[in-house]
């Protein structure tokens, strides 16, 4: 009898698709959340917490799998070393994190956490896997939206939105294959200017409004510029454009575009 996967971040939206690729697999799974929630056929909760290190031991317990996908815009770095301190010695065979484009070389809180976290996984003598994912297009959703509020965009700052089933495709493959360490990152299909961006979630509305662009200024908008945060000849690319996404939304507000 195979051991039931533990995703931590199962209630996510990355996590609850690779809970739903892993059942469809036939594999059992264990879900680590902060709130409580009733187990249903193949999948059992643990109401636990990586970043207050509660009910890790008993997330970890009899798993041989992790796939560690529970983060947020803070605490990425202490949850992965709770998490693994509690999965040493537990016997745990597989660690699988998610990580981020640009990781290692964006100058922003949430991407040095990110990188921590994978030194920490890659430090814990488990053997690992880590998929670094671009934005998924849900949440760069939002930021469009935001923009187009406010007519703003900035000059210069590029995303790859990459589809979040491919993803969590990605990460439940991984996660059922042998560890392979760092592997080819994943985004797209393709590398798009933020007004780009903007104008298509524009049409898609159905609205014509004039953007004013910003530069991005100092370290930060420097990064931008040079692409750090984008993935390189290697990526693996999604095949759901923003466009298509964006019909899957709006239904067919953009067949009628210009
Ligand atoms: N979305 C993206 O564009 C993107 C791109 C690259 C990488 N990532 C990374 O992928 C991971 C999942 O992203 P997502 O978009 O699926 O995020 P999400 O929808 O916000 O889900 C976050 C998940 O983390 C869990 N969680 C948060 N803090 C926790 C804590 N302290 N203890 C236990 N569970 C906790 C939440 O569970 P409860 O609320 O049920 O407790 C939830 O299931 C994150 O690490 C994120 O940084 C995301």
């Amino acid at each position: 009898m195979t051991k039931p996967i533990l995703v931590t971040g199962g209630t996510g939206n990355i996590g609850s698709r690779v809970v739903r690729m892993l059942r469809e697999a036939d594999r059992e799974v264990r879900i680590l959340t902060r709130r409580p929630h009733s187990n249903s056929p193949g999948v059992d909760y643990v109401s636990g917490d990586t970043v207050k290190n509660r009910a890790l031991a008993e997330a970890v317990a009899g798993v041989d799998t992790i796939i560690h996908l529970a983060g947020g815009p803070r605490g990425d770095e202490v949850a992965a070393a709770n998490l693994v301190a509690a999965a040493q010695g537990a016997g745990v065979e597989h660690v699988v994190l998610i990580s981020v484009i640009g990781a290692d070389r964006m100058p922003i809180g949430y991407f040095r956490r990110k990188a921590e976290a994978e030194g920490i996984v890659m430090g814990s003598g488990m053997p690992w896997t880590i998929l670094r994912a671009a934005q998924l297009h849900d949440f760069v959703l939002p930021i469009v939206r935001t923009l187009s509020t406010l007519r703003v965009v900035p000059r210069d700052l590029r995303f790859e939105p990459v589809d979040g089933d491919q993803v969590a495709a990605r990460l439940t493959a991984l996660a059922l294959g042998e560890p392979s360490g760092h592997v080819p990152d994943i985004a797209g299909p393709h590398v798009e200017e933020a007004r780009d961006l903007v104008k298509t979630y524009n049409q898609a509305q159905g609205r014509r409004r004039p953007l004013l662009t910003v530069p991005l200024i100092g370290v930060i908008g420097r990064a931008y510029r040079s692409g750090a945060n984008l993935g390189d000849a290697s990526t693996m690319r999604g095949s759901l454009s923003w466009e298509e996404y964006l019909m899957r939304q709006t239904g067919a507000l953009l067949a009628g575009r210009d």
